[in-house]
C-alpha cells in the first residue's frame, strides 16, 4: 500500500507550536501539505506572555526538512485570522485540526468565573471560529476535513476538571452537528479524545507512563481521518500509546410504559431494572432514533381517556 498523500493541500493546526500540534503540523508537510501553524505561544492555563517563537521554530524545522509551512500567532478566538493566513498565503484551506488547548483545573469548590471562561473561549469560541471562517471555503471546493479534540474528562468526567470537561464535550456536540451539516458537501468532521505526553500530562502521569504515551502515536489516526478517500464521518475516538478505539453512545433496552393515570413515579420504579437494562442495547445516531421509540409508544394505543402519544412527546386527544 502506498503512503497516505495530502499534496496541493492546505491544512491549518491550531496550537501547533508544541504537543500534539506540533507532530501534526511536520507529519502533515512531511507527507507534502501546506500547513499553516497557529500558536500564540502562551502559558499552560492560558496567561503568561505570548511567544511568537513556538510557531517559528517549527515552521523553521518544515522548512528546513523543504516542506511548506507559515506561521500564525493569533488566538484561535480569531480563528477568520488563521485561516485567513491561510488563504493569503496559500489561495485554499482543505483540513482544520482545531487541537489548540489549555487547563485550568480547580475543584469545583473554588472555580472561579474567568476559570470556566477561559476555558470556553479557547476551546469551544476558539475551535467555532476557526471552523466557522473555513467553512464556506469548504462548502465552496466540496471538500473539507476538520477534526476537533475532546478528552477522556470530557467523555467521564475527571476531578478539578468541570470547566474543560464540559469544553471537551462540547466538542462532541459540535462534531455531530457538523458531520451532520457537511455531509452532502464533502466535509467530514471527527473528534478525537487524545491521550499523550506533553506539558498538559507531564505533571500528572508518572514518567514510566508517559514514555509510552508518545504524541506522535496520535498522528496516523489523524491523517487517516482527514485524508480524501476517508468516509469517516461523525465518529468519536479515542488513541493514545498506539491503541485506537471508536466510542458510540449505547441506549438501554429501556422502559415503555402506557402514557395513562397508571404513569407515575412509582410505576417506574417499579420497572426501574428495565430502565438501566442493557442487555439488549441500541445504538442511536440521532434524534429520528427517538422517534422510532415513540411510533412504539403509539402503537400502544390511546390511553383509557382516548389519549395518545404525538411525536411532539405530547399527549395529543385522539379525534
Ligand atoms: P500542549 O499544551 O502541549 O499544546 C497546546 C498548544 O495550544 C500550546 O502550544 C499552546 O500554546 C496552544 N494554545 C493554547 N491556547 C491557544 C490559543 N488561544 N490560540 C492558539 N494556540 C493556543 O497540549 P497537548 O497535550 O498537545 O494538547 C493538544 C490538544 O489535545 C488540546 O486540545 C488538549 O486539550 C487535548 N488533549 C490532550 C491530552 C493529552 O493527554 N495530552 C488529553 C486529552 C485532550
Amino acid at each position: 500500500m502506498s503512503e497516505l498523500r495530502y499534496d496541493g493541500q492546505v491544512v491549518v493546526v491550531t496550537g501547533a507550536g508544541g504537543g500534539l500540534g506540533k507532530q501534526y503540523a511536520l507529519f502533515f508537510a512531511s507527507r507534502g501539505a501546506s500547513v499553516v501553524v497557529n500558536d500564540l505561544g502562551g502559558g499552560l492555563k492560558g496567561g503568561g506572555n505570548s511567544s511568537r517563537k513556538t510557531a517559528d521554530i517549527v515552521v523553521d524545522e518544515i522548512k528546513a526538512a523543504g516542506g511548506k509551512a507559515v506561521a500564525n500567532y493569533d488566538s484561535v478566538t480569531n480563528g477568520d485570522k488563521i485561516i485567513e493566513t491561510a488563504i493569503q498565503n496559500y489561495g485554499r484551506i482543505d483540513i482544520l485540526l482545531n487541537n489548540a488547548g489549555i487547563l485550568r483545573d480547580v475543584s469545583f469548590k473554588n472555580m472561579k468565573d474567568q476559570d470556566w471562561d477561559l476555558i470556553m473561549d479557547v476551546h469551544v469560541k476558539g475551535s467555532y471560529k476557526c471552523a466557522r471562517a473555513a467553512w464556506p471555503h469548504f462548502r465552496k471546493q466540496k471538500f473539507g476535513r476538520v477534526v476537533n479534540t475532546a478528552s477522556a474528562a470530557g467523555l467521564f468526567g475527571s476531578f478539578g476538571q468541570a470547566n474543560y470537561s464540559a469544553a471537551k464535550l462540547a466538542m462532541v456536540g459540535f462534531t455531530e452537528t457538523l458531520a451532520k451539516e457537511g455531509a452532502k458537501y464533502n466535509i467530514h468532521a471527527n473528534v478525537i479524545a487524545p491521550i499523550a505526553a506533553s506539558r498538559m500530562t507531564e505533571t500528572v502521569m508518572p514518567p514510566d507512563i508517559l514514555a509510552a504515551l508518545k504524541p506522535d502515536w496520535i498522528v496516523p489516526l489523524v491523517a487517516v481521518l482527514v485524508h480524501k478517500d476517508s468516509e469517516e464521518n461523525g465518529a468519536i475516538f479515542e488513541a493514545g500509546g498506539g491503541h485506537i478505539a471508536k466510542l458510540r453512545w449505547e441506549r438501554s433496552s429501556g422502559l415503555l410504559l402506557k402514557a395513562d393515570d397508571s404513569y407515575t413515579p412509582g410505576a417506574i420504579l417499579k420497572k426501574w431494572d428495565s430502565v438501566s437494562d442493557f442487555k439488549t442495547p441500541e445504538y442511536p445516531t440521532g434524534v429520528a432514533d427517538f422517534m422510532g421509540l415513540l411510533e412504539k409508544s403509539m402503537e400502544m394505543g390511546p390511553n383509557d381517556k382516548g389519549e395518545t402519544l404525538d411525536f411532539t412527546g405530547k399527549v395529543a386527544l385522539v379525534t
